[in-house]
């Protein structure tokens, strides 16, 4: 598949098939992962797969925001549980959400869905899996053949999120931008700039 249909294809999946993912499928996207850039490369990343219906129950437990459970968790038939180690370099977070982006198109490549699950508990995840002090959890990603199709969520338009040489150099202003330079905000802008000096 060409990359950007490829990207553009990509989904958040939270309704999976029944069946487990083949090992060779899952190496695949392992190594995309390993393959992705580190800072000084120092990879620092870590990559638990969960299997084990048991546990991925527990683990869905403790994937909520507030009181909303991200159900999709325990019901995916695998889940990586993207980690790194503090203590090598200062970029370990970036680098382990490298690696999660390759996961998410490498899977994508393969048939696979995905779902990026940034709301969870930490310490209870890394509790649950005996992970050491010094290693932070990023991400679970749930994987597995994907039992629905949803439609794309909208995203910006490059005209209003690209700027050219300087911020100013945007083709579409923002709303806030507009308003501050021609309307009232702009005396209040004013004032304000004066009252602090
Ligand atoms: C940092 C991050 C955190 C996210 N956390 C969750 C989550 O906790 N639960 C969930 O169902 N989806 C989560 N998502 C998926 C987003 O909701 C999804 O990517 C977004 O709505 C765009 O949809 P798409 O992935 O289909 O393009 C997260 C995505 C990112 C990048």
């Amino acid at each position: 598949m060409e990359i950007l249909t490829l990207i553009k294809s990509r989904r958040s999946i939270r309704v999976y098939e029944e069946k487990s993912i083949e090992d060779d499928q899952l190496k695949i996207v392992l190594e995309a992962a390993r393959w992705a850039p580190t800072g000084a490369n120092l990879q620092p990343w870590h990559f638990i797969v969960i299997r084990d219906k048991k546990m991925r129950e527990e683990i869905g437990k403790y994937a909520k925001f507030f009181f909303l459970k991200s159900a999709h968790v325990q019901n995916a038939p695998c889940i990586i549980v993207l980690c790194y180690e503090k203590n090598k370099g200062r970029f370990g977070i970036y680098d382990a959400t490298l690696a999660g982006a390759n996961i998410l198109i490498m899977a994508q490549s393969l048939g696979l869905g995905t779902c990026w699950i940034g709301a969870f508990d930490e310490m209870k995840i890394k509790q649950l899996l005996d992970i050491p002090e010094n290693v932070a959890v990023v991400a679970l990603i749930t994987i597995g053949y994907p039992k629905e199709n949803p439609d794309p969520p909208p995203r910006f338009e490059l005209e209003k999120i690209v700027h050219y040489e300087n911020w100013h150099n945007v083709k579409e202003k923002s709303f806030v931008e507009t308003i501050s330079k021609s309307g009232p905000l702009s005396i209040l802008k004013k004032f304000f700039k004066y009252v602090s000096i």
